[in-house]
C-alpha cells in the first residue's frame, strides 16, 4: 500500500514499557528490553515510507527521578543498543543523533553517542533522533541563555531577535518541526516534550503500548495524519 502525504518529520512519546511488562507479571525492564524490538520496527518503517526525520523521546529529565535501577537499566540498554544496531543504520542509509542535555549522561555513553554520531554522519535516507535527558522547558532555557550571550552588549539586536533566530539556538536547530507527534499507551500529554517546536505538530494518540507498536500501527498513524488538515490559523 502506496502511503500519501508522508509526514517529512515523525516523533514518538515511546509510553507503556512498565504497563506492558507488568500485565506480564514481569519487571519493568522487561518492558523496555522489548521496547527496543519497536525502536527497530518503526525505524524500518518510516525509511521505507520515506520519511527524514523520524525523533523518538527515550528519556526525559524527568525520568532520572525514576529508582536507580530503573535508571541504570535503561542506560545500559541504550549503550547496548548503539553497540548492537550500527550496521542496521549504515544498511538502511540512517544518520543518528541524540538530542538533550549531554552533561548528566556517562563518559562512556556519550562517548559511544559521539562515535555513531561520527560513523553515520553521512547518511542521508533518514534521520533518526533519539531525545536522551531531553525535556522541552530546559531547551528553550538554555536556547534563551545561549540567545542572551550572543546579544550581550548589543540590546538593539536582541530586541530585534526573530522566532527563527530562537529557532537556531534550540537542541533542533536545523531540524525541521514534527509534522506528527504519536503517543502510545493512552496518555494524553506532551510531558515536557518538545513545547516550542510542536506548536503546529498534528497529535496521535493510542492505546496500544510501545512494546506493541510495531510496522503496522506506525502505518496506522502515518494514514490517520494524510487525512488530515493543517490550517496554520488560515482560512482555506
Ligand atoms: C516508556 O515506558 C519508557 C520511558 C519513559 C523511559 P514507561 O517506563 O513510562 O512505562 P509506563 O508508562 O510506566 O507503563
Ligand atoms: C514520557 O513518558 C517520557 C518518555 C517517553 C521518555 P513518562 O512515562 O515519563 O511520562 P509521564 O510521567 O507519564 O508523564
Ligand atoms: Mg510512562
Amino acid at each position: 500500500m502506496e502511503i500519501t502525504n508522508v509526514p517529512r518529520h515523525v516523533s514518538i512519546i515511546m509510553d507503556g514499557n512498565g504497563r506492558w511488562a507488568k500485565e506480564r507479571g514481569k519487571e519493568r525492564v522487561y518492558g523496555h528490553l522489548n521496547g527496543v524490538e519497536s525502536v527497530r520496527a518503526c525505524t524500518e518503517a518510516a525509511v521505507e515510507a520515506g520519511v527524514e526525520y523520524l525523533s523518538l523521546f527515550a528519556f526525559s529529565e524527568e525520568n532520572w527521578n525514576r529508582p536507580g535501577s530503573e535508571v541504570d537499566a535503561l542506560m545500559g540498554l541504550m549503550m547496548q543498543s548503539i553497540r548492537k544496531e550500527v550496521g542496521t543504520l549504515m544498511d538502511n542509509g540512517v544518520r543518528f543523533v541524540v538530542l538533550g542535555n549531554r552533561a548528566r549522561l556517562s563518559e562512556g555513553l556519550n562517548a559511544a553517542i559521539d562515535s555513531l554520531e561520527k560513523e553515520t554522519a553521512g547518511n542521508v535516507r533518514m534521520t533518526l533522533i533519539i531525545f536522551l535527558s531531553y525535556s522541552g522547558k530546559w531547551d528553550i532555557l538554555q536556547a534563551a541563555k545561549s540567545l542572551a550571550r550572543r546579544f550581550a552588549g548589543d540590546p538593539e539586536g536582541l530586541d530585534a531577535a526573530t522566532p527563527a533566530d530562537f529557532e537556531n539556538e534550540l537542541v533542533t536547530a536545523g531540524i525541521p518541526d514534527p509534522d506528527l507527534l504519536i503517543r502510545t499507551s493512552g496518555e494524553q500529554r506532551i510531558s515536557n516534550y518538545m513545547l516550542w517546536q510542536s506548536a503546529y505538530t498534528e497529535f496521535y494518540f493510542t492505546d496500544v503500548l510501545w512494546p506493541d507498536f510495531r510496522k503496522r500501527e506506525f502505518r496506522k498513524a502515518l494514514k490517520a495524519y494524510a487525512a488530515r488538515d493543517r490550517r496554520y490559523g488560515k482560512v482555506k
